[in-house]
């Protein structure tokens, strides 16, 4: 059962410095929602000063017990509790990962965290696989879309936790938050800092004192804890305390319910492991528009016969969204990233604030495990980029299961409607489709903007 955590896994967890529970939470259930819980909980506080980089791993609070999540939403806040504008601090990623801990040695565990390798006490659990070196391995994360990309799990499916029969003997369940945020307060390039570009880091060895290879130019590598972007020269300004507040919904586990597994599927993955990151070049403009799209490919497939029932991109600024192709060549989804065109948080001109989800009905989609899955994920190469990424995160049900669940699943649809109507207060910025022709003319704007010397957006 050991787990090999390699690369992106061992240059977090190497460092693994972890700073105790989270420190607050508060757990919401009205007197009309009968059966879906809303937990919200926070990291332990994280400071930032301009141009720092902050990465680090806390042990978090999850829901106990038996119980299925259905939902994962997340995004970084002050003090007050305000949420952070991506324009300040920057949230390159988050990640969760759940491990087996040895009862006897919980209290080492909790003191000193997992520091990844060869810790014999813990138990690496993870997803269900494909990409399991690296951010593939991760239950639940994302990036900077994370206050727009719906992570709900329609019913009867959810992710199943804290399952006693799967949890080995001696030990118990816990949860690692990792967070990596960028302050870009009064940096001196922003899309450079975001990208964690070598020369703006002044960064030429890796977190372990390696020396990375000289064409290595941008990337994780290069923005690692502690790390400092350039800033404006005369830049000053204060300390912030930071937290990351995550808002997860779910429901006790009961028969009713169906658990799906999760795939991720990274694009970067040509045969010889999951690269996680990637550059893509800047077009000739002798080609423009039509060659001015870096179109990266990979396949996959699944272990088992399956269903899908959600799949959602991950991209970076620059995207230009991702497909999944199935069996016979035919797209089973499409995700495409929404631009923010303002200036309030969740809302960011230029970054990507959300990604689009897909829903197929379920049983519309199967997925055999002898089917060759096809992933493609698009930038814009108007400008070239470091350290983007191309992740498809899928949640699918076996397939046996899937006709059993049907059957059952009146009682659990009722709850969902009330979850529902109780959470359907995001500002959704829009998705798919016709939002992409919309995000790229304002990215003229913003590019017209920038070269007329206002507000400094991404080109
Ligand atoms: C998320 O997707 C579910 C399933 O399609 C849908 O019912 C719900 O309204 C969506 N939520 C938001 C906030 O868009
Ligand atoms: C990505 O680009 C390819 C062409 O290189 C195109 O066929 C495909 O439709 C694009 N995908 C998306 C999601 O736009």
């Amino acid at each position: 059962m050991a787990r090999r955590i390699t690369s992106f896994g061992v240059a977090f967890f190497f460092i693994g410095i972890v700073h105790g529970w989270g420190t607050s939470s508060f757990d919401s259930l009205t007197s009309e929602d009968l059966v879906t819980r809303k937990s919200v909980y926070r990291t332990p506080a994280f400071t930032l000063t301009p141009g720092e980089v902050s990465s680090k791993f806390y042990r978090v609070e999850f829901p106990k017990g038996h119980v299925g999540v259905r939902g994962f939403d997340a995004e970084v806040v002050d003090e007050a509790g305000n949420p952070v504008s991506l324009f300040e601090v920057y949230l390159h990623h988050w990640l969760t990962f759940n491990l087996y801990v040895k009862k006897t040695e919980k209290e080492a565990f909790l003191n000193e965290g997992y520091y990844g390798s060869n810790n014999p006490s813990t138990r690496f659990v993870g997803n269900s696989g494909l990409c399991r070196d690296g951010p593939g391995s991760t239950s639940w994360g994302l990036g900077s879309e994370t206050r727009h990309t719906n992570t709900t799990i329609p019913p009867p499916y959810a992710i199943e936790i804290g399952n006693s029969e799967n949890i080995p003997d001696g030990y118990e369940e816990m949860w690692e938050f990792n967070v990596h945020a960028i302050d870009t307060r009064g940096v001196a390039d922003r899309p450079g800092c975001t990208e964690c570009r070598c020369n703006l880091y002044g960064v030429v060895n890796d977190e372990r004192g390696k020396p990375l290879p000289k064409d290595y130019i941008g990337g994780l590598e290069c923005c690692y804890d502690g790390t400092k972007c350039r800033l404006k020269p005369g830049f000053e300004s204060t300390k912030r305390t930071l937290y990351m507040q995550y808002t997860i919904r779910w429901i006790e586990w009961s028969e009713n319910m169906v658990p799906v597994k999760k795939y991720v599927i990274d694009v970067t993955n040509t045969g010889s492991g999951c690269k996680i990151e990637y550059n893509t070049p800047t077009c000739s403009l002798s080609g423009f528009p039509t060659d001015c799209i870096d179109t990266r490919e990979t396949t996959a497939s699944l272990p088992e016969d399956s269903i899908l029932i959600y799949a959602a991109a991950h991209q970076h600024v620059g995207a230009r969204g991702a497909s999944l192709y199935g069996a016979n060549g035919k797209e089973i989804c499409r995700s495409m990233p929404a631009y923010g065109f303002g200036s309030e948080a969740g809302n960011e001109a230029g970054y990507v604030v959300g990604m689009g989800a897909c829903y197929p009905e379920p049983g519309s989609v199967k997925i055999s495990s002898k089917d060759v899955l096809r992933m493609q994920s698009n930038y814009s190469t108007f400008r070239g980029r470091t350290g983007v990424m191309g992740l498809f995160n899928i949640l699918v049900a076996s397939d046996t299961y899937s006709m059993i669940s049907f059957k059952k699943s009146d009682s659990v649809n009722l709850g969902y409607g009330i979850q529902e109507l109780l959470n359907d207060y995001f500002l959704i910025i829009g998705f798919v489709g016709g939002i992409a022709a919309f995000g790229l003319g304002r990215y003229y704007q913003f590019r017209k903007q920038q070269s007329e010397g206002y507000q400094a957006v991404f080109k």
